[in-house]
């Protein structure tokens, strides 16, 4: 087996690598959307709750995993895991995150080559003297988006400017993981991150101080009434179990916990350094990010300019693309350029720094098992990526992206979860586990945290996991109720569309594939899960010939 050479160059830079693998996309589009479209203020305590029992615990778990790995000789996850339990499900229970990993990367450079574009449209001032709806329109047809799937064919209109940023995103994201950890990752981190802050903070001042400036003779148009309902919190949100869904959803998404990618960024990390405080910076660098960045940059602009019920109602990630820049052209060519090149070159900033922390689990992986150097890896992965991605490129509109978000970015992730921490607190046992978080330690974790992670974290994993599962249409409260009731009542139960069981068989839609001889978004859904399952398979074939190999040299040395 190869032995890999590569570790971190500096403590600095390790946090820094995971602060960025942390801080991405999801931090300045998902979480903004995330909150408004869960009431604002009403998200925040779940949000805060998931971030203490889940997030925190498993960001030591994976850490600590990792290491526990790492100093055994592993830097993928199949292996990762499968040193912590003796059971073979385990090397495959790892195999799928090397999986989510490659299914999330696949869209995710996608949006990032958006960014990268964008940032160079800011710098050209392509947005100049735009209306919004010229805006909206330029991004409608970057991305090959025409809203009209009614017609008899499928449309695929892609122009071959988005294309190449995408496929120069992928090369830079292929070329600096060739590099290595601390001569290609770790630098740009130390690089990217500051930048990163730097640009934020500047946006965020921005938002925070527009106040009613923007449109004065709007009534309703105030920054300060987006940040208020971002940060007032309503108590009632604590028995709403769709907002605990999309709460914990995102702490999930944000941390990058439940995926294997934090493993194997910590499987280069010695046996006695440290994890606990390593891992609290790193979480807590995401979380300032998150909650202070990003919620201060689009909802407050936003609401200053259009008000907070236009907000409400258009929430949704493509706003960074669709209405920032009209907003940015609000403040004169200068602010506008400015602001367009902060706000786009922070998003491929922390677009990237996440990417490349997706591509470790792949290239570990046929590193120590295939004895592949990191280049060839890196190569390989590329093509992977580019297989994966082109179909979520081309078909956007007909939902693949979608359905790649809906199963590696949502749903692997709480499975993955649950399982490492069953592993790790009850088959690896919660004493062993506590040993490994401490071992090292440059802080006193409180006694406390080790129930949490042996019998709060579990359960409220379980217990989002069955939710997503079995969830009623609408998933309010009341809707549970309604939904038990209708259960004893009529032996039924009222699925919502996107609980996990209904996407499985497509309940309340009826299956066609085609009409008039043209694919359906089933088609093409159904292809897309095809293609993601296949992915699945091959990584685990390719783990069940690594495994055979390690047992089979264990013989010869043996004898
Ligand atoms: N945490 C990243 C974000 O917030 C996304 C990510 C997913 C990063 C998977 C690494 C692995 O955008």
């Amino acid at each position: 087996m190869a032995k890999t050479n590569d570790g971190w160059g500096s403590r600095i830079g390790l946090i820094l690598a995971m602060a960025g693998n942390a801080v991405g996309l999801g931090n300045f589009l998902r979480f903004p959307v995330q909150a408004i479209q869960n009431g604002g203020g009403t998200f925040i305590i779940p949000y805060f709750v998931s971030f203490l029992v889940m997030g925190i615990p498993l960001l030591w778990i994976e850490w600590s995993m990792g290491r526990f790995g790492g100093v055994r000789g592993f830097h993928s996850t199949p292996f990762i895991v499968g040193s912590m339990g003796k059971k073979r499900m385990w090397k495959y229970v790892g195999t799928f995150a090397i999986f989510t990993n490659l299914g999330i990367i696949s869209y995710y450079t996608y949006i990032e080559s958006w960014t990268l574009s964008y940032t160079l449209k800011s710098i050209f001032q392509s947005f100049h003297g735009m209306n919004i709806h010229q805006v909206e329109a330029a991004f409608d047809t970057y991305a090959g988006v025409h809203g009209n799937l009614t017609d008899n064919k499928v449309d695929i209109n892609v122009p071959g400017w988005g294309l190449l940023a995408f496929f120069v995103t992928l090369a830079v994201n292929i070329y600096i993981l060739s590099k290595g950890l601390s001569a290609g990752i770790e630098k740009v981190a130390k690089f990217a991150m500051p930048l990163l802050v730097l640009f934020g903070v500047f946006l965020a001042i921005r938002g925070i101080t527009l106040g009613h400036t923007g449109m004065p003779n709007c009534a309703t148009c105030n920054s300060q009434s987006g940040l208020d309902f971002l940060w007032n919190p309503d108590f009632s949100s604590l028995a709403n179990p769709k907002i605990w869904l999309a709460a914990a959803g995102q702490i999930f998404f944000t941390l990058s916990v439940g995926m294997g990618t934090i493993h194997c960024y910590a499987a280069y990390l010695k046996k006695n350094d440290d994890v606990a405080l390593n891992a609290m910076s790193a979480g807590w660098m995401n979380e300032f990010v998150e909650i202070v960045l990003g919620a201060s940059i689009v909802i407050p602009i936003a609401v200053g300019y259009m008000g907070l019920d236009w907000v409400k109602e258009n929430a949704g990630f493509m706003m960074a693309f669709k209405t920032m820049p009209y907003l940015f052209n609000q403040w004169g060519v200068v602010l506008a350029t400015l602001s367009g090149v902060a706000w786009f070159g922070l998003l491929f900033f922390a677009g990237i720094t996440s990417s490349l922390a997706m591509g470790t689990p792949f290239i570990g992986f046929v590193e120590d098992e295939f004895g592949w150097s990191r280049k060839k890896g890196a190569l390989v992965l590329g093509v992977l990526i580019m297989i994966l991605a082109l179909p979520t490129i081309f078909f956007f509109e007909y939902g693949v992206f979608d359905e790649y978000d809906y199963w590696t970015g949502t749903v692997a992730l709480v499975v993955f979860a649950l399982l490492e921490v069953i592993l790790f607190s009850w088959i690896f046992g919660i004493k062993k586990g506590w040993r490994e978080i401490t071992q090292g330690s440059d802080i006193k974790i409180p006694n406390f945290y080790k129930f949490i992670i042996k019998w709060v974290t579990p359960i409220f994993i379980l217990v989002i996991f069955v939710t997503a599962l079995i969830k009623p249409l609408h998933g309010e409260l009341s809707d549970w109720q309604l939904a038990f009731h209708q259960l004893f009542t009529q032996g039924t139960w009222p699925w919502a569309n996107d609980s996990i069981i209904a996407q499985i068989f497509h309940l309340n839609q009826k299956i066609v594939y085609f009409k008039h001889g043209v694919p359906t978004g089933m088609f093409f859904k159904d292809m897309a899960r095809l293609l993601l399952l296949s992915t699945f398979l091959l990584l685990s074939y390719f783990t069940h010939v690594a495994d055979k190999k390690r047992k089979a040299s264990t013989k010869t040395i043996e004898s």
